[in-house]
């Protein structure tokens, strides 16, 4: 909190600095000047973070549930829901532990608000109605849709998808009006699982707790493709190269969809600290370096 509120702080400075100075100093010198403040507002943060007793420190935290500050944050963390089915976004590594760029997304959001991070692993159908019970939010690669915008709020958009169709290596199907009575496999609860049940004619849907079951009947069989979101349906097609194929859903007229973190509905407070913070990690280049590792370097 206090981080942010710093930033806040440089932010309203280099606007000051900006009219103060007139038309004789440039945007990018103002931005510097910004940049210094932040810096010296950094140091003086760990300073007084330092030196606060832990009397003050639960003061603090009292402050927080009494005002108009969120609750999520004020055990000091953040727990938080994904469904690590779901590669490269959110996956289980060998130690059993969920990781992928969601993972390393909200701990990177919770660095800099200064809380903990505890992930729980549960059923992508149960995240939404789990939000401010189980975990205060969700990061799963999930899609902002209106349906969901009815029972949880959103935060900023980080990532633009779109659904794939995953089929056989020589599959026939290769536009929309191919799906039509299909048998589609999919991840029970996705937007996957969405246009296959209600926007694609006389299909048979058969939905799946993991995708990766989905696309291991698709090899069995089972279903006549998978309709899934396209970094998982590159991940899993690679799985079985020479079998499978992906294929982009544009050619289905599938529209694009963006990934946002789910939050409880009307908490402004912590809408606003996690955009302050996604938009720090943007700016300050994490954001790409996640990118880079989890994303496009696979
Ligand atoms: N983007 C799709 C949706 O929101 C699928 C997300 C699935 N995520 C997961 N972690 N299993 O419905």
């Amino acid at each position: 909190m206090k981080k942010i509120s710093a930033l806040l702080l440089a932010a309203v400075l280099s606007m000051g600095l900006l009219t103060a100075c007139g038309d004789s100093e440039t945007a990018a010198e103002a931005g510097n000047e910004a940049a210094q403040a932040e810096d010296t507002q950094a140091q003086d943060d760990v300073a007084a973070e330092s030196t606060q007793t832990d009397a003050e420190v639960e003061a603090d935290a009292e402050a927080d549930v009494a005002g108009a500050e969120t609750a999520a944050l004020a055990d000091g963390v953040l727990t938080v829901g994904t469904n690590a089915e779901f590669p490269p976004f959110e996956y289980v590594d060998d130690n059993g532990e969920p990781d992928g760029f969601d993972i390393a997304l909200i701990k990177a959001i919770g660095e800099k608000l200064g809380v903990e991070v505890e992930v729980e692993n549960m059923e992508f159908a149960s995240l939404v109605s789990s939000i401010g019970s189980k975990i205060d939010v969700a990061i799963a690669g999930m899609t902002v849709t209106e349906e969901r915008q009815q029972s949880v709020d959103f935060s900023d958009a980080y990532y633009e998808a779109v659904q794939y169709v995953i089929l056989p290596e020589g599959s026939e199907i290769a536009t929309a009006q191919d799906l039509e009575g299909k048998t589609i496999g999919v991840q029970l609860g996705t937007t996957g699982d969405f246009i296959a049940t209600d926007d694609i004619a006389d299909t048979t849907v058969q939905q799946y707790n993991k995708g990766v079951d989905a696309v291991n009947d698709l090899i069995n069989g089972r279903v006549d493709c998978v309709i899934i979101d396209k970094n998982p349906a590159l991940v899993f097609a690679s799985k079985f190269e020479g079998q499978l194929v992906a294929l982009d859903g544009a050619q289905f007229d599938f529209g694009t969809e963006e990934y946002a973190i789910a939050l409880p509905k009307g908490d402004a407070d912590l809408a606003e600290k996690i955009n302050a913070a996604l938009a720090e990690i943007k700016a300050d280049g994490t954001f790409d370096e996640l990118v880079q590792t989890y994303i496009e370097g696979e």
